[in-house]
């Protein structure tokens, strides 16, 4: 049987948005198989918030079709950029363009990776990008309070705790917060994305 991630690794994939360790790409139609294998892993389902779910390659194929057609949701991949390897996806969600605020959710799927620093840039990334490409204002985002990895990551990327859903996620017959987090393009600082436009480098 072909491994998807090894498939994964030789496609030439457009830097769209560029990073230190990671960049961010277009999610293609050839990874969702990985997607599958990815979200068919119940440790990885449980800490995007997605407490026992598993999905199978039709769900995966499914969620494509529709991500494709909303306008509402900017979604990429996360590459490394060592290698090339497409180890994850990120995504701003519930675009308000009228209010300026929007949703992030993020799922580095090849677990080895973990750790290592490319979740945090990853978020940055793409709240510079919302920031500075889509004009927003707000960007917040939800995890359960078992995530500390995740809490880790947000807060090295700038979020701050905004608020608490008590016991809002029960897993294993014990119940957790659901931990609100937001960042503003005040509490961000300059964007590092403006320098993609040479004749704005210098001002
Ligand atoms: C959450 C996630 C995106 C973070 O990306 P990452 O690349 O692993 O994170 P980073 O390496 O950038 O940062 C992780 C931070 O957590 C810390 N950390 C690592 N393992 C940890 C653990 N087991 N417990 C607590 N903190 C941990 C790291 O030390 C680092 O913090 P520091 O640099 O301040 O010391 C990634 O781990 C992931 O996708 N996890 C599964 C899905 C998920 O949780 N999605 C988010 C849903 S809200």
């Amino acid at each position: 049987m072909n491994n998807p991630a090894s498939e994964a690794e030789t496609i030439w994939r457009p830097e769209v948005i560029p990073g230190q360790q990671v960049f961010l790409s277009h999610i293609r139609r050839e990874d969702i198989p990985l997607f599958a294998r990815w979200f068919s892993d119940l440790e990885f389902t449980t800490y995007t918030g997605a407490i026992g779910m598993s999905s199978t390659l039709e769900q995966e194929e499914e969620w494509f079709a529709s991500i494709t057609k909303d306008p509402t949701i900017k979604y990429f991949g996360i590459v490394v950029c060592e290698g090339q390897q497409l180890i994850g996806n990120i995504s701003l969600k519930q675009i308000n363009y009228r209010h300026g605020t929007a949703e992030i959710g993020i799922g580095i799927g090849e677990k080895s990776t973990w750790g290592k620093g490319y979740g945090s840039e990853a978020i940055r990334l793409m709240v510079d990008y919302g920031f500075t490409f889509l004009g927003l204002h707000s960007i917040c985002l939800w995890h359960t309070s078992f995530n500390e990895r995740g809490h880790r990551a947000y807060l090295k990327a700038g979020f701050k705790v905004a608020g608490q859903w008590r016991e809002a996620a029960l897993f294993d017959g014990q119940r957790y917060d659901h931990v609100l987090m937001d960042i503003t393009r005040e509490d961000f600082g300059p964007s590092q994305l403006r320098s993609m436009l040479q004749q704005l480098q210098d001002k």
